[in-house]
């Protein structure tokens, strides 16, 4: 891989190559805590083998030019007017990181850089976020080299400052999880994420006889970022009217369950109310999963990511009849033991756990099935946990 990046990278920029550099940062997917991380709430995602890769090179054009395996896209963004690239249909992301870097003291350093992404796009596993993090971990070594620091890049920082980007660069208001989890991912291991104070810990992921397979629905998700936004804008309503009871609390995850039920009525709004509902339950499952996780009980765990993905269908109305479909269809397989959608919803990918031995059947009938009901071809990923962002030195 290494060497064939490389070379289409002198076929683009020139060179003999001996000057370019590798970086990558993972896809997520994450297995339970859906729609809590704006809440404050506790998430459980691991990293995606699958990545954005970049072959880069300094050079001294006072430009970052931009260019993608994939694509015929080509831009070029002048460092001294980095605010001017929000409405580029490609490489607004790239140039949202270097934007907010910029505002934040790194140094930009020229550079000419060739994507190679391996994450679906618009699937719900991160895509976007695998981008900003490799552009963000790319420039802040940069920076550090031109001024002479010698310590490594902070990937926690590198997280935050790519949500940052997205959030007043590219308009999405979207929560930590994605670029958490792209920068700080660990082979093996799920993260454990408290998105209030971002504490973590890594927890392994010991699925012996089981494997995560991914379902990609192949439903593009219409009308997410507005429906995202609302979302949020519903759990901030519920919020409100609870801190009469509780006014301490700073966001829906400071609400227990028996909290909730006692003052739920205090939400006016039905539909907020549902929200908030959806919200205490699913940070009160993602702590019941970890300690499923770590007591050995994967059963427990499935049942779990079933009743994560029922909420976010009849509470949180984010699946869509795609994910439903795929979830329906994955839960009549003997060995999958459990099923729920992953990301934002409104189309993308469902999760699944499913016995080894089950893995071919499982892919087969449910693929035939989802076809039949919804006239779609889906894709299947056999998913393992891969390490968060970094730059690749060795083959
Ligand atoms: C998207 C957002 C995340 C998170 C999920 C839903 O992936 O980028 O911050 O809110 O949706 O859990």
């Amino acid at each position: 891989m290494r060497s064939e990046l490389i070379k289409k990278f002198t076929e683009i920029y020139g060179g003999d190559g001996s000057d370019v550099r590798l970086f990558s940062s993972p896809g997520r997917v994450n297995l339970i805590g859906e729609h809590t991380d704006y809440n404050g709430g506790f998430v459980f995602p691991a990293a995606l083998l699958q990545a954005s890769t970049i072959a880069v090179r300094k050079t001294d054009s006072g430009k970052i030019r931009i260019a993608a395996t994939d694509l015929p896209n080509r831009v070029e963004l002048d460092i001294t007017k980095l605010a001017d690239y929000k409405d580029l249909d490609w490489g607004n992301y790239q140039a949202g990181v270097a934007y907010v870097l910029q505002q934040e003291g790194y140094e930009i350093v020229s550079c000419d850089i060739l994507y190679h992404d391996t994450v679906p796009f618009g699937a719900g596993l991160s895509s976007s976020a695998a981008i900003e993090v490799v552009m963000a971990t790319t420039l802040a070594t940069f920076s550090n080299e031109a001024k002479g620091i010698s310590k490594a890049v902070d990937m926690i920082e590198m997280a935050k400052l790519s949500q940052k980007a997205e959030n007043v660069y590219c308009g999405v208001n979207c929560g930590i999880m994605d670029q958490f989890a792209s920068a700080m991912g660990r082979q093996n291991q799920a993260i454990f994420l408290d998105c209030k104070d971002l504490s973590f810990k890594y927890v392994p992921l010991n699925l012996t006889g089981y494997k995560i397979v991914i379902g990609n629905t192949k439903k593009k998700r219409s009308l997410a970022d507005s429906k995202y936004n609302e979302r949020r804008a519903q759990c901030e309503e519920a919020l409100e009217q609870l801190k009469i009871a509780y006014p301490e609390a700073e966001c829906l995850r400071d609400i227990t369950v028996e909290q909730f039920e006692d003052s739920k009525m205090l939400i006016q709004d039905e539909i907020c109310r549902m929200r908030a509902e959806h919200v205490v339950y699913e940070c009160d499952r993602v702590l019941n999963s970890v300690k499923a996780l770590n007591d050995g009980d994967l059963m427990a765990f499935g049942r779990m990511m079933t009743a994560s993905h029922i909420s976010l269908r009849d509470l949180y109305e984010v699946t869509g009849l795609n994910l439903d479909v795929m979830v329906e269809e994955s839960l009549k397989i003997d060995g999958c033991i459990g099923s729920r959608m992953t990301g934002a919803g409104f189309g993308g990918c469902t999760v699944s756990i499913v016995e080894e031995s089950a893995v071919d059947e499982f892919i087969s009938t449910v693929g035939k099935n989802y076809t039949e009901r919804t006239g779609i071809v889906p894709e299947f990923y056999i998913s393992e946990a891969g390490n968060g962002g970094r730059e690749i030195t060795a083959e």
